[in-house]
């Protein structure tokens, strides 16, 4: 059988064919409206997952939506590959922002894709990335060349904070035993440069409820007797960050993992340009804490971002009104070290204390998780490297990225296994956003590279 590059060759257009059909349906874990069409994806994944040459693939029924679980074990003395990804999507809106629509997938080029890339919600969050995996199954069975067992286990949930992932992972520990996770649902570098994820940030979500009337008051008539909830609300968000862009609530950093100057200084060997990052942005200046440099601000440090803010009257023209109610959407993503938990504690506690007599204030949580950090001396490290350097020609680069999947670390403490995250998405992919991609290049390259993580990371097992 051929090797794995001309294997790919062969049968690119039917592999860019068969995501595009993935693409297609709508999995929106977050909009109940979409619900019918994240269970069709779980069930085209399950197929796909057959037809690659599975030999047990089960829909796995949880609270919420079903994990597919697949495997093929060849022998039960040799190492097992734990592959996890999500099918499920990010909502596509704001609709008029897109170029072609979310889930009518188009192949158009970039300057950063010359070679084109998809467009399509999901394309690299995470459909494209799962789907390499898919292919690269097909590959080692088709070849004969499959050196361990491999399981999969992909969610509907991930986008929605994975609720159902928990519940399964506590329940099939020994169903999902392995000695290594693999996930490609990060980024890499550039297509020049690839590199491995070796932190991601933990994350607290919570939403908050200012209320100050009992209802919607003329603002003539009450305007400057009585507390405005949205004046208070956007006083008590802006109080959160102190002129350094320090978070201010107290105890927040008292677990932060600080970083030696040797761990910083090794960081910023990594490429990056801010001409170019401000450029992409089209941004004058770069924006954050103080005493931390733009690669840091987004990886290794904690942060406070509103999310979304809402309240009063947002119809065409004016209306005088001093709305009853404010809200708005918090995430703070945390670093190693950090329990969500206790941050989402600490928050709620000074949230609430910092509201003026006139209102009251409700603060919900939503999801989150622990972040992860995972070393670069493990043989699965090593084995993702070894991958990386023979399909790009060069070693691949250790970066902790800013990003969640608090899976992750649940991984670690249910399961007892580190996960390698080998991503080949790009930032400027546009994930969560209109016009999302991924790059042919990428998906290719990916298909192309995980065989060889499964060959090296045996090898090294020996
Ligand atoms: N795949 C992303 C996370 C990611 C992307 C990590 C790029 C690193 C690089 C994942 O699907 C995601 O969006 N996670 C959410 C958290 C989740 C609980 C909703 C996030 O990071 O906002
Ligand atoms: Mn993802
Ligand atoms: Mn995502």
């Amino acid at each position: 059988m051929e090797n794995i590059k001309s294997y790919v060759q062969q049968h690119k257009d039917r592999f860019i064919n068969e995501l595009i059909e993935l693409l297609k349906i709508p999995s929106v874990s977050a909009d109940t409206a979409y619900s019918q069409d994240v269970i069709d994806t779980s069930e085209a994944v399950k197929v796909s997952l057959e037809k690659a040459g599975c030999d047990l693939v089960e829909v796995c029924d949880t609270p919420g939506y079903p994990i597919i679980y697949g495997e093929k074990i060849i022998d039960p003395n040799l190492p097992t590959v734990l592959v996890y990804g999500h099918y499920d999507v990010q909502p596509p809106d704001p609709m008029e922002l897109w170029t072609s629509l979310p889930f009518e997938p188009v192949i158009k080029t970039t300057d950063i894709h010359p070679e084109g890339a998809i467009f399509a919600r999901g394309a690299c969050d995470d459909k494209g990335q799962m789907y390499m995996h898919v292919k690269a199954l097909e590959y080692m069975v088709q070849s004969n060349t499959l050196p361990c067992n491999v399981k999969f286990m992909i969610e509907g949930e991930e986008e929605v904070g994975s609720a159902s992932l928990a519940w399964f992972v506590e329940r099939n520990q020994e169903k999902l035993k392995n000695d290594v996770i693999l996930i490609s649902d990060t980024g890499m570098i550039s297509n020049q440069q690839p590199s491995i994820t070796t932190g991601l940030r933990g994350l607290s979500y919570v939403e908050v409820e200012v209320t100050g009337p009992n209802r919607d008051l003329h603002s003539g008539l009450y305007g400057g007797a009585v507390a405005n909830p949205i004046n208070i609300l956007a006083k008590m968000i802006a109080s959160l960050h102190d002129e350094d862009n320090h978070i201010t609530i107290p105890g927040f950093y008292d677990k932060v993992q600080e970083l030696s100057a040797e761990e910083r200084a090794e960081m910023a060997k990594a490429p990056f340009s801010l001409e170019k990052y401000k450029n992409a942005l089209n941004i004058a200046d770069v924006y954050g804490e103080k005493g931390y440099v733009t690669n840091e601000r987004n990886s290794i440090r904690p942060t406070l971002d509103v999310n979304g803010i809402w309240g009063g009257y947002q119809g065409e023209g004016a209306k005088t009104v001093i709305a009853s109610k404010a809200f708005a959407k918090i995430s703070m993503r945390l670093v190693p070290n950090q329990d969500w938990h206790e941050i989402t504690e600490l928050f709620t506690q000074h949230f609430t204390s910092i509201a003026p007599a006139g209102v009251t204030v409700k603060v919900t949580p939503h999801h989150g998780g622990q972040g992860y950090v995972t070393p670069i001396d493990s043989i699965g490290y090593k084995a993702a490297n070894m991958a990386y350097t023979e399909t790009f020609g060069v070693p691949a680069i250790p970066v902790r990225s800013g990003g969640s999947i608090p899976i992750v670390s649940l991984f670690e403490k249910e399961l007892k296994s580190k996960t390698i995250l080998m991503g080949f998405g790009l930032d400027s992919d546009a994930i969560h956003s209109p016009n999302e991609h991924f790059g042919i290049f990428n998906y290719l390259k990916g298909i192309e590279t995980i065989p060889l993580f499964y060959k090296y990371f045996v090898e090294l097992s020996k």
